[in-house]
């Protein structure tokens, strides 16, 4: 039997009303009392530790957790601030279960716990995160093996959407290929996801050289690499650019995975890295009926320094307002981020066909064009923007129906 047909038969001995798969054929074979926690062992010699706090707050019984809705009812609030041990004991199918003594007005209580799921919990990454799968960054050597999908197999099939959404999650880009030259089917491509996230350019936005543009996109110029909107506190998320002519001379599209230059940048000049992760800067957008601003640091990183987002966009950054001892090292911080980011060796340069979409992390790719000449002939992309929750959302559904 295979090692994935082995999962698939084995099933949980809890019911931790929790629909991600946690089913393990592991078993807990010992649990040894601590004075604030237990510390268990699964039958192949792996360990965890668990405060009784926390085991108390997640007891997946139908008084603690909702049977229906699978959310938690259990209110932390009304027991005792340090909570009395439980006794504690491994069941004869290798599960923990806690008898807890009677506390205020609650009785005795009882919690049973899936030796599978507290396996995948005993390290803080571990269970359904939030973070998706893991990522991987990118130079201009995926030239030959850019991710790509067939409009008809995401349109159509399980499949199709399934792979469009995990190279989008693993690269930050996906192509779309061999799709129709239809009016608005960037909004169909959208709606096989989710809907598309309105912001003061519409629900879509053509990208056509106008006569009247109110932000570069809408000229035929170059555009340097860059997020859209980072002048929003939310900016969007994913970007959809759907071709439906391209015969001007020039207007080849440029990627540039904007996590793997700042790590480059980190390697190189950590101080560097440093200022422009923590120092905010001013970005805005402004026409007749909109004045759109927002402060945040160039490079984002969460608690533990991994990079979140990147915020860069030379030609809606606003007037630089920081302490004047950092003006010029941010300068020097700024020009060599930009130098890294425009670097041919980092960059992706391919021009999009008819038919062709690119949708790609707004946050952590960055896109940009060369110029095009419009006398010579008509380019016109139609873009959206989705959010990361709904996309996030299919990702863990899918993982869900594969287990
Ligand atoms: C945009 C943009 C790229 C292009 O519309 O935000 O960057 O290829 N367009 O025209
Ligand atoms: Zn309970
Ligand atoms: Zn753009």
């Amino acid at each position: 039997m295979t090692t994935e047909r082995m999962q698939a038969t084995t099933r949980p001995v809890v019911d931790m009303g929790e629909l991600s798969d946690y089913a393990s054929p592991s078993r807990l074979v010992r649990v040894e009392p601590g004075e604030r926690a237990l510390t268990l062992t699964w039958d192949d010699g792996a360990t965890g530790r668990f405060h009784h706090i926390w085991l108390r707050d997640h007891c997946p019984c139908s008084e603690c957790r909702h049977p229906q809705t699978h959310e938690r009812t259990f209110a932390l609030v009304d027991l005792p601030a340090a909570l009395p041990a439980p006794h504690a004991e491994i069941t004869n199918v290798g599960a923990l279960r806690l008898q807890w003594p009677p506390m205020r007005e609650l009785g005795p209580h009882e919690s049973l716990f899936d030796p599978g799921w507290l396996r995948q919990r005993a390290s803080p990454e571990g269970g359904a995160g939030v973070g998706g799968g893991p990522k991987q960054h990118w130079d201009a050597a995926i030239e030959t093996a850019v991710p790509r999908v067939t409009h008809a197999a995401f349109m159509h099939t399980d499949d199709g959407v399934a792979d469009w959404l995990h190279a989008l999650d693993r690269y930050g880009f996906v192509l779309l290929h061999d799709g129709p030259c239809d009016e608005n089917e960037v909004l169909r491509v959208a709606g096989r996801i989710g809907w598309p996230r309105e912001t003061n350019f519409g629900r879509m936005f053509d990208v056509v050289s106008k006569p009247d543009p109110n932000n570069a996109a809408f000229t035929a110029g170059a555009l340097e690499p860059h997020v859209d909107l980072p002048n929003w506190q939310r900016p969007p998320d994913f970007q959809l650019l759907y071709c439906l002519a391209n015969d001007a001379a020039g207007g080849a599209s440029l990627l540039t995975d904007g996590f793997a230059v700042a790590e480059a940048l980190r390697d190189e000049d950590p101080d560097a890295f440093e200022l422009l992760a923590t120092q905010p800067v001013d970005f805005r957008f402004q026409d007749e009926g909109a004045d759109i601003a927002c402060r945040a640091p160039v490079i984002g990183c969460d608690v533990d320094g991994r990079l979140t987002e990147i915020r860069f966009n030379n030609w809606i950054r606003d007037t630089l307002r920081i302490p004047g001892e950092r003006v010029e090292g941010f300068y020097r911080a700024y020009r060599r981020f930009w130098e890294l980011l425009r670097d041919p060796g980092f960059m992706l340069r391919f021009t999009l066909q008819p038919g062709q979409a690119i949708a790609f992390d707004n946050l952590r790719v960055l896109h940009g064009r060369e110029a095009f000449d419009p006398n010579t002939g008509y380019r016109r992309l139609q873009g959206a923007y989705l959010d990361r929750d709904p996309i996030r959302s299919r990702l863990r559904v899918l993982e869900r129906q594969a287990a």
